[in-house]
């Protein structure tokens, strides 16, 4: 669509979770920044993070510890180059988080308190406000962007649609179209020199997912339509504790920390049968692929629908008081659904919760397209491998988005403004309408979710064949999202076929033992013009 109106600035930084706002305070260092966001500032998937912030941080602990439990978890398919980067700049970008402002919960001697999750040998999870480490988070980086005033402006409820790039293929920019009032609405066009995309995850491309509504991979999607190389979409992090509200529950889901398993709670079954003691040395705290598998295994066993997290009164060190002070927020979500965690048990069963994959960057965030950007949940930097280990994700976003205004300081002064050449093709004919959006999430949950086979990923291959012939009649901003995901999606399907093996949170039912030949990233890219 022909922009109504356009917008100038050096760096153009779209998503406002941890890394798109740190993203944005580390630019203003190379020129000047416009941060766009697709609802309001806090409407992304940070604010939902619950457990916390992993780094080496306590008394004991070593970058090098925190090196090896994620590359564990990765289960060989971790970049460790850009781990080391992670866990060695992890602890100093955590103290800056602080000075900037954000408040995390301390022991009695004025410490840092630090939890424990799945597949960390020691306690090293900073959280917030007990539980609502995201939150925290997520205020303190906002109120510093509203301190910025003048510095960095800020264009909300703006989807982005399209990437902008020069006759030499780089970045110039975006298009959006902004749901606002005044001279910037509709369509637009926002011109810079460098383009950073910290648009988050894409749970949405599933039936269940801990992540908000907004979370449907328009980022990601956007960069792969402009030819920017994708990978290890396949390794789709179920989480193994969500609430389970019924079957047919749809759309984001509340989370249940692992750091209330890291707290000591249970995982047993209709029978009261704590089965995961047995299935790994770390029970109930092994990596988050075990559990989810455990849980999966236990619930065919069993023909439950789901297990049950046992935190009552009496097991471990929980208490009423402990459910207060240490999880007041996912006390108050199982409140609301009847269920008093001191006294009962949690249904709980695996839902989306995070994509390891996303926009490959190299270690200074920068994809395969000049001057395109990606940090966070939508970028690859390889931190993740074939598993992210818990609460190592709000860690990537802060160290990876510093890394990415220090590049754009190094270049950027440098860098002429690109003239952008706007594509000639009319969007209609490509988008599709918006009630495939649902298509999509239920024919991934069936075919493509925890459980894969070649036969379940070939009939959601044809499903989604099919679904891309409905376009749509108008380009509604619910008709781009279900463009979106039905892209995401077809890449992610493509991905999972081709691993015929099980590694991390990638399960082949076909192929249950991870093979050497294996131990690659599968990368992906579409011709721009082609779209193919
Ligand atoms: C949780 O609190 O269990 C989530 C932590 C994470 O996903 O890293």
């Amino acid at each position: 669509p022909h922009p109504g109106w356009r917008a100038y600035a050096d760096t153009v930084v779209v998503g406002s979770g941890v890394a798109g706002i740190t993203a944005a305070l580390a630019a203003r260092q190379a020129g000047s920044v416009l941060l766009v966001t697709k609802a309001r500032l806090q409407d992304g998937s940070t604010r939902w993070a619950q457990g916390g912030i992993a780094a080496a941080l306590g008394v004991g602990d070593t970058t090098e510890a925190h090196l090896q439990d994620t590359l564990v978890a990765g289960a060989g398919i971790c970049d460790e180059d850009a781990v080391r980067i992670l866990v060695t700049e992890g602890p100093a970008a955590v103290r800056r988080l602080i000075a900037l402002g954000a408040e995390f919960d301390k022991t009695a001697e004025g410490d840092i308190a630090l939890g424990r999750e799945g597949g960390h040998l020691v306690h090293r999870i900073a959280h917030a406000g007990g539980d609502a480490t995201g939150k925290e988070i997520s205020r303190a980086l906002i109120a510093a962007l509203e301190h910025t005033i003048g510095e960095i402006e800020v264009i909300d409820h703006a989807l982005v649609l399209d990437l902008l790039k020069d006759e030499h293929g780089g970045a110039a920019g975006v298009t959006l179209h902004v749901m606002g009032e005044g001279a910037r609405d509709g369509v637009g066009a926002v011109h810079a020199k460098a383009v950073v995309l910290a648009t988050g995850g894409m749970g949405q491309v599933f039936d269940a997912t801990t992540n908000p509504s907004v979370a449907t991979g328009d980022g990601v999607a956007m960069a792969l339509r402009a030819g920017a190389t994708v990978a290890d979409l396949e390794f789709v992090q179920f989480h193994p504790t969500v609430m389970w509200l019924g079957g047919a529950a749809r759309g984001q889901q509340p989370l249940i920390s692992e750091a209330v398993r890291g707290e000591g709670a249970h995982l047993v079954d209709g029978d009261g049968v704590r089965f995961m003691v047995g299935q790994h040395p770390l029970a109930e705290l092994a990596p988050r692929d075990v559990v989810a598998k455990g849980i999966m295994r236990r619930m065919a066993e069993t023909g439950e629908p789901h297990m049950w997290l046992d935190a009552r009164t009496g097991v471990a060190e929980f208490s009423d008081e402990l459910w207060r002070t240490r999880f007041p927020t996912i006390r108050e979500s199982c409140l609301k659904h009847g269920i008093d965690p001191a006294k009962d048990l949690i249904p709980v069963a695996p839902a989306q919760h995070f994509a390891s994959g996303g926009l490959r960057t190299d270690i200074w965030g920068r994809t395969s397209i000049p001057r395109l950007y990606a940090c966070g949940e939508a970028a690859c930097t390889g931190v993740h491998g074939a598993n992210r280990l818990a609460s190592n994700s709000l860690l990537e976003g802060l160290v990876f988005a510093e890394r990415i205004g220090a590049d754009l300081g190094k270049r950027l002064p440098w860098t002429e403004t690109p003239v952008p050449v706007e594509a000639p093709e009319d969007v209609v004919d490509v988008l599709l309408e918006p009630s495939v959006m649902a298509e999509v999430q239920h024919t991934m949950t069936a075919g493509a979710g925890v459980l894969r086979s070649a036969e379940s990923l070939d009939r959601t291959t044809d499903e989604l064949e099919r679904l891309a012939e409905r376009g749509a009649e108008a380009p509604h901003l619910e008709a781009w999202e279900a463009t979106n995901l039905h892209l995401l999606a077809s890449a992610l399907v493509k991905g999972a076929s081709l691993r015929n093996e099980t590694r991390g949170s990638h399960w082949r039912e076909d192929f249950p033992e991870s093979a050497d030949r294996w131990l690659v990233r599968l990368a992906t890219r579409l011709d721009p013009g082609t779209g193919k």
